[in-house]
């Protein structure tokens, strides 16, 4: 309640400085609040979005100004609401909480979607977050669906879940690094549950990327195609990298976080060794930039006139709060702390002036097809989200 009633004082503080100032000097404004401020004024944005169960956010484009918005069949639905939850954990504003609740009602269809792998980054960044604020016994039961519609994507015969659907005729049976970021669902399905068989499929999911995704200098593949009959490796190829042997830096940012993720829930210390070994070349790539925001793609040869991926940066940095916490190694938590002071900054944070329902510009979705290129992209905010409330917890 007292959090509640600072917040509240300060958003209000905030938007009589603000409203001043752009009476006074509107080209300013942004340079009179503090990076704080800023960032109060960018949450709120999240609220002013329209409530519409068909539009969910997903990136900006600055060029024309539109909001891209999705359904919540899309894979990144569950992280506006994911986003909303946050913020009220952030905040204590009962604000956020109430979006929260009526956007991720609007998620529930999905789980039954056995169409998608993405249903960990769908339904427990959106139901997950959910229930561990409300602790709701209905969120519990769409979790235990959404796991049981997701364990229908299992073949025995790979030892993996399928990622993708779509060409089939190229692809017998797609993983890609990505699909490690949805066995939380499958683990929490189990505590919440009792039922092993959710634990036993995401424990050997993870074993079958460990030996197949990772090369020599412990770089991932994004996508590794296997043969179901034999349930051998067919293929090792990229989708959203710049060729088959670059390391896409939000795929390491992917197995980072999922190897961390996976040694929480099984204390399984190959799955720490691996998140280590990644994390060890991504931050002591040559190609990582200074400021510690890596470009799209850490073998791209234009670097350093490419662009960068702010989400790449989110994700691995509230990974490494978290393998900081099973490890002496100093330097995760120095990468964190680096990450999040620099993206409190001018550089990184939206202006105020933009209406769209994001915080962080210079994210990179989909280089190869140069798409959602330098903007604000939903994923982006809700790492970074993460990564302020998990350094809050330290
Ligand atoms: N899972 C898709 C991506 O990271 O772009």
């Amino acid at each position: 309640m007292r959090i509640n009633k600072i917040y509240s004082l300060s958003f209000l503080l905030l938007v009589l400085l603000i409203s001043c100032n752009e009476n006074s000097n509107k080209k300013e404004s942004t340079n009179v609040v503090s990076v704080d401020s800023l960032l109060l004024i960018r949450y709120h944005k999240l609220l002013d979005f329209p409530v519409d169960s068909v539009a969910f956010p997903r990136s900006y484009n600055t060029k024309t100004k539109e909001v891209f918005k999705v359904a919540s069949s899309d894979w990144t639905s569950g992280f506006y609401p994911g986003n909303l939850w946050q913020l009220y954990k952030l905040t204590g504003d009962e604000a956020f909480k109430t979006k929260a609740k009526a956007w991720t009602a609007f998620m529930e269809k999905e789980k039954t979607n056995g169409g998608t792998h993405d249903m960990g980054f769908k339904m427990y960044c959106s139901y997950g977050e959910g229930y561990e604020v409300n602790g709701i016994e209905k969120y519990k039961e769409v979790l235990l669906e959404s796991a049981t519609t997701l364990a229908t994507r299992y073949n025995e015969k790979v030892g993996s879940l399928r990622s993708w659907d779509f060409n089939k005729d190229i692809w017998e049976f797609p993983v890609i690094i990505d699909n490690m970021m949805n066995l939380e669902l499958l683990f929490e399905a189990t505590k919440i549950s009792g039922d092993s068989t959710f634990h036993k499929i995401a424990v050997q999911h993870a074993n079958t990327t460990l030996k197949n995704h990772f090369r020599e200098d412990n770089s991932s593949v994004h996508v590794v195609v296997y043969d179901t009959i034999s349930g051998q490796v067919k293929d090792k190829v990229t989708h959203q990298g710049f060729n088959d042997n670059s390391a896409w830096a939000r795929g390491q940012a992917w197995g980072i976080y999922g190897f961390t993720m996976c040694y929480r829930y099984t204390k399984n210390v190959l799955y720490l060794e691996q998140a280590e070994k990644s994390a060890a070349f991504y931050l002591n790539h040559d190609n990582l930039p200074e400021d510690g925001i890596p470009y799209w793609d850490f073998n791209d040869p234009k670097i350093p006139n490419v662009v960068k991926d702010v989400s790449a940066a989110t994700i691995t940095a509230s990974a490494l709060v978290e393998l900081s916490s099973y490890t002496n190694d100093t330097s995760y938590l120095d990468y964190a702390d680096k990450v999040l002071n620099i993206l409190k900054s001018e550089e990184y944070i939206l202006s105020s002036e933009i209406e769209a329902p994001f915080i962080l510009d210079h994210s990179t979705g989909n280089w190869p097809k140069k798409d959602e290129m330098d903007e604000p992209i939903v994923y982006g905010d809700y790492y970074f989200l993460e990564l302020i409330l998990r350094s809050e917890k330290i």
